[in-house]
């Protein structure tokens, strides 16, 4: 399959996106989190191809994408919460997952009777939603097991020839996935994202914290994207936990290996494979650049571990570390 690339962003080639949503294509394109890879949300078939293209098991289920909040209504059953949490943090990196109504397809949601839906803030998502006039179900644009794709050639290089269109726009202003709260049946942080724990608590002061954020899941999880593989780089990432001192020891011998470390480390930025994934005291500047960095070791072929620090776990750092977690595949190193 031929992909169209669209480097010129304007109402004329933003139709022909829309339009070939509505014929049943798939268009991936940019957001304030990272890249979606869009389909309408009302057709079995384009979930399919969705599911296809990216090479993800179809029992994980994708997130509707709305131009407004009030959209919701006629896709799934909403409450006075869900109008609180759209007031304070839609449009935004926010998904809330509610009971489907008959509409949604269950090829979308994974079998399941709820939808998870967002109203994405990035202006050229917003303007590709409401032109297609249909809900846009959109899982992270790469392919499966892969990190998120923040940047428009990372779209291109994992999904040229298997889609129909890539909207090729900006870098990706927050860089790891939006926040996911479940309020069915009661609230609950299903993913971490650049909406904290703190915020979120400011509408639903009793919001639980799904175990599978930080750790293995075991038996039936709450959100099925949290048993796969994910966020994994071609090298096995193995995470350091201990003092800067211990790592830069620990480190002093492996030369040969993928080093993510923050821009304070000039100890480490000396070697070969060292990459700054951003500022220590900056959990913000490190959501942004983890996915590229992670895609970065992929380009230097000799290498097969990659070893990043622990990091910080408050606020949006909860966000960081989960995707860290994962792409090491629960590989913790006491050091
Ligand atoms: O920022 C984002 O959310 C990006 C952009 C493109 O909007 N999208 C994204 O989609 O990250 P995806 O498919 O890569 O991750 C969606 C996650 C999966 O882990 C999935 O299992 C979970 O949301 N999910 C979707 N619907 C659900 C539901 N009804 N119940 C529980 N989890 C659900
Ligand atoms: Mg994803």
């Amino acid at each position: 399959m031929d992909t169209k690339i669209i480097n010129d962003i304007n109402d004329t080639t933003l139709t022909e996106a829309a339009e070939t949503i509505k014929s049943g294509g798939l268009v991936a394109f940019p957001t304030e989190t990272v890249y979606g890879l869009g389909g309408n949300a009302l057709d079995p078939t384009a979930a399919k191809k969705i599911y296809e293209a990216k090479g993800r098991p179809s029992n994980n289920p994708l997130i509707i994408h709305l131009a407004e909040p009030e959209d919701a209504e006629k896709y799934c059953y909403t409450n006075e919460i869900y109008y609180k949490l759209a007031q304070r943090f839609m449009p935004g990196p926010l998904t809330v997952i509610l009971p489907k109504k008959d509409i949604i397809p269950y090829e979308v949601t994974g079998g399941l009777e709820t939808v998870a839906v967002r109203v994405p803030s990035d202006p050229v998502a917003h303007r590709f939603i409401e032109l297609a006039g249909v809900p846009i179900a959109a899982p992270s644009a790469n392919l499966s097991t892969k990190p998120s794709p923040t940047m428009a050639g990372h779209v291109i290089r994992d999904l040229s020839g298997r889609i129909d269109m890539i909207i090729a726009g900006d870098d990706c202003d927050i860089g790891v996935e939006s926040t996911i709260i479940t309020l069915s049946p009661k609230a609950k942080l299903l993913r971490p994202g650049l909406i904290t724990v703190d915020e979120l608590r400011e509408i639903c002061p009793d919001i639980e914290i799904s175990d599978a954020v930080l750790n293995q899941h075991t038996g039936r999880p709450e959100s099925p994207g949290m048993m796969y593989k994910h966020y994994s780089p071609r090298a096995n990432v193995v995470l350091l936990c201990g003092s800067d001192e211990a790592r830069y020891e620990f480190l002093r011998d492996k030369t040969d290996c993928g080093i993510l470390c923050y821009n304070e480390d000039t100890e480490l930025l000396r070697y070969r494979y060292a990459k700054a994934v951003g500022s220590k005291s900056s959990p913000k500047e490190q959501a942004k650049n983890l996915f590229a960095r992670l895609r970065d070791f992929d380009e230097i072929e000799n290498i097969t571990t990659i070893y990043a620090p622990m990091t910080a776990s408050e606020g949006i750092g909860l966000a960081v570390l989960n995707r860290l977690i994962r792409a090491a595949g629960f590989e913790i190193l006491d050091i």
